[in-house]
């Protein structure tokens, strides 16, 4: 089936038009997506904070290595959807980097980004009909806080430099300055 569809900001009330999804259903898909990235974004910024109080980066650095991908885990299991965090520069290959529309949407982001809009709510949702059928996409950006300098900066600690560079030899995710885009949460939703 043919679709069709608009970019669109995430609070906007444009419709996406697509063959038989309504634009109701869209705004329960948009709604669903951005409670899910809440609550994701949010355990995660709550044990990086306690973390970084209890232990510093040595204890925080599981909250981005071993959390992250358990709770994204979780939630695609629980939900039937695949949700992710992406980078713009990643460290972990295996689950960090992004696909072509991911890719399509970060540049999106950057130019948004250049326009003076801020990534606190910055997001994208789509309907995109690939070769595996019809899904419901959605980005939220992630914008870098000071707090994630600490491994994904310009200067990191020999310590943290040393650890990270030991569990991902293939690391490109610092050199990053807060108020950069780091990437996104992506949620892909078949429909
Ligand atoms: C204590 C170290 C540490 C801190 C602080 C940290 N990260 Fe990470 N980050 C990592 C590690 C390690 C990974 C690799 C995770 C994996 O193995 O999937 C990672 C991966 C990521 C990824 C997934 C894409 C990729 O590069 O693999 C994103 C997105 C990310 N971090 C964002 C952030 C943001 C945003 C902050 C600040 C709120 C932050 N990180 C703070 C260590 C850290």
């Amino acid at each position: 089936m043919n679709s069709k569809s608009l970019f669109m900001p995430l609070i906007s009330s444009a419709l996406i038009w697509c063959g038989a999804v309504s634009a109701g259903e869209i705004d329960n898909y948009k709604k669903e997506a951005v409670e899910t990235t809440q609550a994701f974004v949010k355990q995660l910024g709550g044990a990086m904070q306690e973390q970084m109080k209890a232990g510093g980066p040595e204890a925080a650095v599981k909250v981005c290595s071993e959390l992250a991908p358990q709770i994204s885990a979780e939630m695609s299991r629980e939900k039937g959807w695949k949700v992710t965090r992406v980078g713009t520069r990643v460290r972990n290959p295996m689950l960090g980097i992004p696909d072509a529309w991911e890719q399509k949407v970060l540049a999106r982001f950057q130019e948004r980004a250049a326009k003076g809009e801020t990534f606190d709510k910055m997001a994208h949702a789509e309907i995109v009909t690939e070769p595996g059928g019809k899904y419901f996409r959605f980005m939220k950006a992630i914008g870098v806080q000071p707090q994630c300098l600490a491994c994904h900066g310009e200067k990191i600690d020999p310590d943290i430099k040393a650890m990270v560079d030991e569990r991902y030899p293939h690391d490109n995710a610092r050199g990053y300055k807060a108020g950069d885009l780091r990437g996104a949460v992506s949620i892909k939703r078949p429909l």
